[in-house]
């Protein structure tokens, strides 16, 4: 049996979020206790708490604890706060649409229930936080699911960045069909990008599939086209940040790139994407908002500089994947092929 990690909780008493802090992996794994918003927000942006789910679910407890001491008996009044609290914890980061995604819900949820007392809103407040953590669990499972009805045993897999079960509230997107083959005895060969600058393939993924017993051999980004071209990988299979209405798709630095090798050594490439993350209000990946993190890292390999002072850095966290590379997008709701921009919008009827 896959013992599977959570990295995302509010503990017994319901006054912290417990999040499992992904910048000390692998070599420590340390829970710690967030209370105050400013603590999540932090979190998120640091990438302690990281990958478009979770960050969803953190923001939703964040925004839980940063109105749970509100003092008033108006909805207004209280409204107000709230508001301010939500557009806060929206400024963490930019292109995981999860983020706003699960803030628009619990926004919904204030509004549906503005005619009860504030004590009950905010006890609805938190009952929708955990909701949407719940769900994203058996949204993951069924990911993995479909995911795995596309892969035969003994596969060759490979995957970008860490779409696993840390990212999520369980399971993962991209690694979801890989720990469900697992448990099913498909022997994989999953081969996992470093993905720099921040590592979170070496770091994260490496670490969650050999504690799972799966078979995973660890490369550098500048890899894949030799292990595509020695025949290693029968497909790729990547998360994604934002997938927007034509079916172009935000995943971390190096994905795209990916796709467009995966095209050239015709190995199909497939997007994990929950439906949280798919965004029909974004038209094309041009309208997708690229996150651009701070020069040091890239200059430092935490902490150590291996570049000389004061050199230009250019650092998007993400980059779009066209959607002519994708050969299909892997959801809860089934598998969706394109054209992307007919059958999102299906998914959604
Ligand atoms: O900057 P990160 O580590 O949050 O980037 C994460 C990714 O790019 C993941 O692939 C994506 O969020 C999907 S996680 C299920």
């Amino acid at each position: 049996m896959i013992e599977y990690i959570s990295s995302v909780k509010l503990n017994e008493a319901g006054d912290k979020l417990v999040i499992l802090d992904q910048t000390l992996l692998p070599r420590e794994t340390v829970y710690i206790e967030l209370d105050a918003i400013e603590d999540v927000w932090e979190a998120i942006k640091k990438l302690r708490v990281r990958g478009a789910p979770a960050i969803g679910i953190a923001a939703a407890y964040g925004l839980y604890l940063g109105i749970k001491n509100i003092k008033t008996e108006s909805f207004e009044d209280f409204y107000k706060i709230f508001k301010e609290k939500l557009d806060y914890l929206a400024s963490s980061r930019p292109t995981a649409v999860n983020l706003f995604w699960a803030l628009k819900r619990m926004d919904e949820r204030a509004n549906k229930e503005k005619h009860k007392r504030i004590d009950e809103i905010k006890k609805a407040l938190l009952d929708e936080a955990e909701k949407i953590r719940g769900e994203d669990e058996e949204v993951c499972y069924k990911i993995g699911e479909h995911g795995l009805s596309l892969l035969k045993r003994g596969m060759g897999l490979l995957t970008h960045c860490n779409a696993g079960a840390i990212a999520t509230a369980r399971y993962g997107t991209a690694l979801s069909p890989m720990y469900l083959g697992q448990e099913r005895g498909y022997d994989f060969k999953v081969y996992a990008d470093e993905t720099r600058p921040l590592l979170q393939g070496a770091r994260l993924t490496a670490w969650e599939l050999i504690q799972a017993g799966i078979d995973v051999t660890l490369i550098c980004d500048n890899m894949a086209s030799i292990v595509m071209s020695e025949k290693k990988i029968d497909a790729v299979l990547v998360g994604c940040d934002r997938v927007a209405a034509n079916g172009d798709t935000a995943n971390k630095i190096g994905t795209s790139g990916v796709a467009i090798l995966a095209k050239e050594y015709s190995i199909p490439f497939y997007v994990c994407a929950p439906m949280s993350t798919i965004d029909l209000s974004t038209k094309t990946g041009d309208d997708i908002v690229i996150e651009q993190r701070n020069a040091d890292e890239v200059t430092a390999f935490w902490g150590q500089s291996h570049a000389p002072d004061g050199i230009k850095v250019y650092n998007p966290a993400f980059d779009v994947t066209k959607a002519k590379y994708i050969t299909a997008i892997i959801t809860e709701k089934g598998v969706v092929y394109p054209p992307y921009g007919e059958n999102l919008v299906k998914l959604f009827e």
